[in-house]
């Protein structure tokens, strides 16, 4: 096979699964399913208990946590939220098996999307900095490094 040929085989199954996988707003049901992928992603961090971002996620915005099914197996999440001057993205992710494949980009986009519908004129979002895989998927999509450092306080002990 060309090596053309085979850039648009590729190209092609590409186009599919992204036009394929499902997005809609978080439901409950799928809470062990969001949790496994994201131990799977290496997204979960000892002072951060998965259950309760999701149970505080679904009494602010929920509509704005949204997750991806390809044929009913859910690969993607991404939470964002937006408080009247920025908007913020929280846990991204794709299953390793599905990277590469358009499926982050297409949870952005749709995330994109809801955040512009609600006014929101900037997105902010925090990688760490040695992270340079997600910082490289990150600029493929816009977005630029801010010359900021980030501060934290923790209110909840
Ligand atoms: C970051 C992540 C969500 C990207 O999802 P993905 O489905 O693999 O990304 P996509 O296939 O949609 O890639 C979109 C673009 O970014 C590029 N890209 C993705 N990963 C890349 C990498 N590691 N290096 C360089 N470019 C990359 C792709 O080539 C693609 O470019 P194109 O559309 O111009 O061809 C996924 O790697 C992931 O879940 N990582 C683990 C969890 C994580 O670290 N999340 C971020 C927390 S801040």
């Amino acid at each position: 096979m060309s090596y053309e040929l085979l850039k648009i085989k590729r190209c092609t199954k590409k186009m599919s699964l992204m036009t394929y996988m499902e997005i809609r707003p978080f439901q409950l049901p799928d809470k062990f399913a969001v949790i496994r992928l994201w131990e799977e992603c290496g997204l979960i961090r000892p002072w951060n208990d998965p259950n309760k971002d999701i149970e505080r996620k679904l009494s602010v915005q929920p509509d704005l946590f949204l997750v991806g099914l390809v044929e009913q197996e859910l690969v993607a999440t991404v939470m964002a939220g937006y408080e009247g001057h920025r908007g913020w993205i929280n846990y991204l992710a794709v299953a390793p098996d599905y990277q590469r494949k358009g499926l982050g980009r297409a949870m952005m986009v749709q995330v994109e999307r809801r955040l512009r519908e609600a006014g929101c004129p900037k997105i902010n979002l925090l990688v760490r900095s040695e992270n340079n895989q997600v910082i490289e998927f990150y600029k493929h999509l816009g977005y630029i490094v801010d010359d900021v450092i980030s501060l934290g306080k923790r209110l909840e002990r």
